[in-house]
């Protein structure tokens, strides 16, 4: 609840994506023009820049209802039909982490976002027949963070592919304020920056720490967070300059003094840390290689002299 009471509820609250907008608010428009559902819409990019917060605003700007799942929670084609066959017409259909559905899964989609329509085996054995239920139009939206893992016959029947990209410090820092807004703390403009610059591109990081560090200020008794009580709750919190925490750190380091500086693969640095391959994959290692701190290889994921830097750490080779 705490997280959708700031969430954006069109596309006017909505900051930072311009591209990834201008262009949705055309295809709505259109849409809504000729009076059809909208086409089927693929996100895809990085966790926590919005992807859910976009698909609820796309159906409430085309005036019809959001259904939403999961790519694991669907885990037979009878589940799908269920979903599907519940819809009204125009609704939008919200399958997160789209490329967890079963294959089985995906070939009653196909017809489904084709024509509208799905078959249906009914009987068992020798009695079973296929029989053929016609849908609603309605419009689905796939959300992914690894748009490569989708097969092609899926990702080529979304009309609208859209990449999010990380968001810049400017529009980080105007969402920070806007949160604080909505959560009644005043975050200074020198705050918000701050805050901004080490929330690695991302507005969930972003809300997250704004929540942490008006916990410290409501303690220390202010509703004004400073650029000075905003840097010290980030240390408190182990978030260095560059927004990394104590996982990155862990990463870095165990890539330096075990691996050597790498190259060496996923699964060999998660079992180091106690991560899972899936996460460092998902969510720390595409910002760490945004920022150029990483590298991949064919031969495995390297760090850069960068890191080294940052780390105060001698770099290695150099005199
Ligand atoms: N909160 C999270 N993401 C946001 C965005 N893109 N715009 C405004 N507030 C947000």
């Amino acid at each position: 609840a705490a997280e959708n009471s700031i969430r954006p509820l069109d596309f006017s609250q909505y900051i930072g994506q311009k591209k990834v907008k201008d262009n949705l608010e055309v295809f709505i428009e259109a849409a809504k023009m000729r009076e059809e559902s909208l086409d089927h819409v693929l996100l895809y990019g990085p966790p926590g820049l919005g992807k859910t917060t976009l698909a609820m605003i796309i159906a409430g700007e085309m005036g019809v209802h959001i259904r939403t799942t999961s790519g694991p929670a669907i885990e037979r084609p009878g589940d799908l039909a269920a979903v599907l066959t519940a819809l009204e017409p125009g609704d939008v259909l919200f399958i997160d982490e789209i490329h967890r559905l079963p294959r089985s899964v995906e070939e009653v989609l196909y017809p489904a976002m084709e024509d509208f329509c799905i078959d249906i085996i009914i009987g068992k054995e020798s009695t079973a027949r296929s029989v053929r239920l016609d849908l609603p139009p309605f419009t689905l939206i796939g959300a992914t963070t690894r748009a490569g893992m989708l097969s092609s016959p899926l990702r080529d029947r979304f009309g609208v592919h859209a990449r999010l990209e990380y968001y810049e410090e400017e529009d980080l820092s105007r969402i920070v304020t806007r949160s604080g807004d909505m959560m009644g703390v005043a975050v200074e403009d020198d705050a918000a920056r701050e805050m901004a610059r080490r929330s690695r591109g991302t507005p969930r990081v972003a809300n997250r720490l704004l929540r942490r560090v008006r916990d410290f200020a409501q303690v220390k008794g202010t509703d004004r967070i400073s650029l000075n009580e905003a840097d010290s709750a980030l240390e408190n919190l182990h978030v260095d300059k560059l927004g990394l925490d104590d996982i990155d750190h862990q990463l870095l380091n165990t890539i330096i003094t075990t691996f050597r500086g790498g190259p060496v693969g996923v699964e060999a640095v998660a079992a180091a840390i106690g991560e899972e391959a899936n996460t460092l994959e998902d969510v720390y290692e595409p910002y760490l290689m945004q920022i150029g701190f990483l590298v991949r290889t064919p031969r495995g994921r390297m760090v850069t002299p960068h890191v080294y830097e940052h780390l105060h750490l001698e770099v290695p080779g150099r005199e």
